[in-house]
């Protein structure tokens, strides 16, 4: 019996010993293929990457390919009806960026007269404009008039707003419009900056009201060569800015800025220490010679150019039309004789008249002209 028991007990043993390597079976060893579980099976896998290039279920999916931006190309015709638009008073956080944005939309480029301390409120559409090609000149750092300031505050109002330029990442301005176009000879000529006013006056900051500026533009006539006086710090003149900018380019014009108008259609580059206002857009019309403009200045690498050139040599030069001549030196601008007595008298001609509602302007230290 004993030996019975014994048999029997190894049999059970041996049975329930195969049950046990069963079981064992289905738990993958090290280095088996893992069978996956019934629950890991509907959960989403991170596909795993393999190393066998072989394998091409495997490989990611392949990104589509980025469309080609459409590369625009800005040429202008210095032969062809140009206006410059220009706006004053900024920069401003909203009505600065919408305007841009029209530009923008339009391969469209303008100037802007910006006020130095609003520059430090606002200096990243300050930087667009740069970045964009846009003009960025000068309105003064606080908006007085100019032509009341002795010399030595002009230069440190002006000197002010070039460092609001330089902290915003741009360039100090060369090109200076006063506000409410008031100059004495001291500002037409002793700032070490050129100084421009306008020759259309949209009187945008009277009216507020888009269609009264869009209906005013339409109704000039011809306006090539025109110099066209905005404010950037109005909702209006943006609204208007969007119906004019595309009108004024279906009518042929382009859309320069007011140094590529100064050289392409009156065929001067901006002078230090001249003035260009009412007299002198009254006196020069369309030029035969256009000016080149100034190219930026490339940086020192120490390389020979290619044609042996120093990298600054002759890079104005070198941009001129082949039907243009050499560089000649700019027309003396007609300028009046500043008055006998020293101190020079404001020219009342250039400045207009100052909005009575003053304080009711939202921005009330910067209101315009
Ligand atoms: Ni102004």
């Amino acid at each position: 019996m004993n030996r019975f028991f014994s048999l029997m007990l190894t049999l059970l043993l041996l049975l329930s010993c195969a049950g046990c390597v069963g079981q064992a079976a289905a738990v993958p060893a090290p280095g088996d293929e893992a069978v996956p579980h019934p629950v890991d099976a509907e959960t989403p896998q991170q596909p795993e990457l393999s190393t066998d290039p072989a394998a091409p279920e495997q490989r990611p999916e392949p990104e589509e390919p980025a469309e080609p931006e459409e590369l625009y190309v800005r040429v202008i015709d210095p032969a062809g009806p140009m206006v410059a638009l220009t706006f004053d008073d900024g920069p401003n956080g909203v009505t600065s960026g919408k305007i841009l944005d029209i530009l923008e939309e339009n391969h469209a480029l303008a100037t802007f007269f910006e006020v130095g301390r609003n520059v430090v409120a606002y200096p990243e559409p300050v930087k667009r404009m740069a970045e964009m090609g846009c003009e960025v000149a000068s309105h003064s750092n606080a908006h007085r008039d100019l032509s009341k300031l002795k010399k030595s505050a002009l230069l440190k109002d002006l000197d002010t707003a070039d460092q609001a330029f330089l902290d915003a990442g741009v360039d100090a301005p060369t090109l200076v419009r006063p506000p409410y176009g008031a100059v004495n000879s001291t500002v037409k000529s002793s700032t070490g900056r050129a100084v421009i006013t306008w020759t259309v006056d949209t009187l945008d900051w009277q009216s507020r009201d888009a269609q009264t500026v869009i209906d005013y533009v339409q109704g000039l006539g011809d306006l090539d060569g025109e110099i066209i006086l905005m404010h950037s710090i109005y909702e209006s003149t943006a609204e208007a800015v969007k119906v004019l900018v595309p009108w004024l380019q279906e009518q042929g014009y382009q859309l320069v800025t007011v140094t590529e108008l100064m050289a392409y259609y009156y065929g001067e580059l901006p002078q230090p220490d001249h003035f260009y206002g009412y007299t002198y857009f009254t006196t020069h019309g369309r030029t035969d010679t256009p000016a080149a403009l100034p190219t930026p200045e490339p940086e020192e690498t120490g390389e020979v150019q290619p044609d042996g050139a120093a990298p600054e040599a002759d890079a104005a030069a070198e941009s001129l039309p082949e039907s243009v001549p050499p560089e000649e030196p700019a027309a003396p601008v007609q300028e009046p004789a500043p008055p006998a007595s020293g101190e020079p008298a404001p020219v009342k001609a250039e400045a207009p008249k100052l909005p009575e509602t003053a304080a009711a302007v939202p921005n009330p230290a910067v209101f315009c002209p």
